[in-house]
């Protein structure tokens, strides 16, 4: 099954000029998404790991339902402000200002294997604080797995773990 044909390309969002790649028609489609989990079940595995770690928000759409296939626990890397107790954070720079990523304290233990999952991978920025961020609370990044890459912003190059795409765009 060719994925592509269930994500819905959207010119002009959400800046005139930006192609927006929406997986709402994937999601929303029985068998293409079915197909997506099984293949992203598939990368995973290859890593074996404990945990599966989703990036909010449209990455933990993803994770959670890889979580499940695989057997692992799943835990949330969120935006600033969003997680209660004490967190562990992570700010990185962006075009334009600075980001932060947050995870809660002992939600991961020293040494687990995590899977790290998104929907999209773009510049990679995301990705690439987000592995920093469980390396700070001690994690082993396995791998990296997202549905979409826009290849040609080579955001993989500032990830240093494996990482799987199911599509790509150039
Ligand atoms: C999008 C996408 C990825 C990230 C990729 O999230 O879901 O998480 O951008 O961009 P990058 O590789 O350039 O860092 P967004 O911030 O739009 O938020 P959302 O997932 O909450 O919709
Ligand atoms: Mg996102």
């Amino acid at each position: 099954m060719d994925l592509k044909e269930h994500i819905r390309e959207i010119p002009d969002f959400p800046k005139p000029g930006i192609l927006f790649y929406d997986i709402s028609t994937l999601l929303a489609h029985a068998d293409a998404w079915q197909v997506t989990m099984g293949r992203m079940a598939k990368a995973a595995r290859q890593h074996q790991p404990d945990v599966i770690a989703g990036i909010e928000s449209r990455g933990f759409l993803v994770a959670a339902p890889l979580a499940l296939k695989l057997g692992c626990g799943f835990i949330m890397v969120r935006k600033k402000g969003k997680l209660p107790g004490t967190t562990i954070k992570h700010t990185y720079e962006l075009e334009y200002g600075q980001d932060t990523v947050e995870i809660q304290e002992g939600a991961i233990e020293p040494g687990q294997r995590v899977m790290l999952v998104d929907d999209l991978l773009a510049t990679g920025g995301t990705f690439a604080a987000s592995v920093e961020l469980l390396r700070k609370v001690g994690a082993e990044v396995a791998g990296a797995a997202c549905i979409i890459e826009l290849a040609f912003l080579k955001g993989r190059d500032k990830i240093d773990v494996p990482v799987h795409a199911l599509v790509s765009y150039d």
